[in-house]
């Protein structure tokens, strides 16, 4: 049997299982896909006793990307860069690590948000793991300029240099907000949403330019606040994460089974699970 988990923490809530089962069977494969909750100081363990028991392939999810990208013996280019990990493949007896979410994350924005990010304005709010990989694509996707503005702005600036781009990607302070024109493209990557609070800085309305779309890298009730700001602010296109969600496990699908799932029909089916959280438009 094929032999894959995803491992968070906590990973009751994750919805991969689901989705890979969907894949799956698409693709005539049979598969063992289990989520696996694993406490930060349990992961490295856990992830051991997984690969003994036949384990090829892992989803890694909250708070384990960091940690992830420590256990590998072998990174790609782009999860070297951003710093975390999110798919584990076992190769040679290590572990394989990528990031598939900047990849999800762009290919959910062209091909169901139909919104192509090059020559874009973009801003994007929060440093920590998740703007990470999107901050990468972000730049690689030839925005025209990326801002990244943090709580900690020391934060943000260790991911500018990470990116490495200043000429195109550069921070500002959260108080300078208002001072800052307009975007095309508003990315929420905090976890504010998710840890039911406000976020601790007010957005201004004058951050969006005519068309912009917003997008929360969360999904579900975590992303409700920020695509309810955006909806007053007049936003065109809000956008939640969970097609990115579906994108980036089909990326991690196809590099380990080696065929590209379609994301259509389990993105329809996961979304009208949830009807009340529907937030595309
Ligand atoms: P994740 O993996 O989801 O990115 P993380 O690495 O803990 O989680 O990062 C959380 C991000 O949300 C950070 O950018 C954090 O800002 P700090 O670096 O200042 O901690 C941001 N964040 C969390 N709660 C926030 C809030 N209430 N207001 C604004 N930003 C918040």
């Amino acid at each position: 049997m094929n032999r894959y988990a995803v491992f968070g923490h906590p990973v009751a809530h994750s919805q991969s299982p689901r989705i890979h089962a969907a894949f799956a069977q698409q693709a005539g494969i049979a598969l063992d896909f289990r989520a696996i909750d694993a406490a930060p100081g349990r992961f490295a363990e856990l992830l051991d006793a997984f690969a003994a028991e036949g384990g090829r392939g892992a989803s890694v999810t909250l708070p384990l990307k960091e940690q992830a990208a420590s256990l590998c013996s072998e990174l790609t280019e782009r999860a070297r860069q951003s710093g975390a990990v999110n798919t584990l493949t076992r190769v040679d007896g290590g572990w394989h690590g990528d990031n598939t979410d900047g990849l999800g994350f762009l290919r959910d924005l062209s091909d169901r948000a139909r919104l192509h990010v090059r020559g874009r304005r973009a801003l994007l709010l929060g440093a920590g793991g998740a703007a990470r990989g999107v901050a990468l694509a972000l730049s690689e996707a030839g925005v025209r300029e990326l801002v990244i503005c943090n709580r900690t702005p020391e934060r943000a600036d260790r991911l500018v240099d990470a990116i490495g781009d200043p000429e195109r990607v550069h921070s500002r302070y959260w108080q300078s907000l208002p001072d800052i024109g307009n975007f095309e493209l508003i990315v929420n990557a905090t976890s504010a949403g998710r840890d039911g609070e406000p976020l601790s800085f007010a957005l201004p309305y004058s951050l969006l330019g005519p068309r912009c779309a917003c997008y929360d890298l969360n999904y579900g009730e975590a992303s409700l606040p920020f695509l309810a700001w955006a909806r007053s602010a007049g936003a065109a296109h809000c956008f939640d994460g969970l097609g990115m969600l579906v994108e980036q496990a089909a990326e991690s699908f196809l590099r380990w089974h080696g065929v590209r799932p379609d994301t259509d029909a389990v993105y329809e089916e996961l979304r009208a699970r949830a009807p009340a959280l529907h937030t595309g438009d």
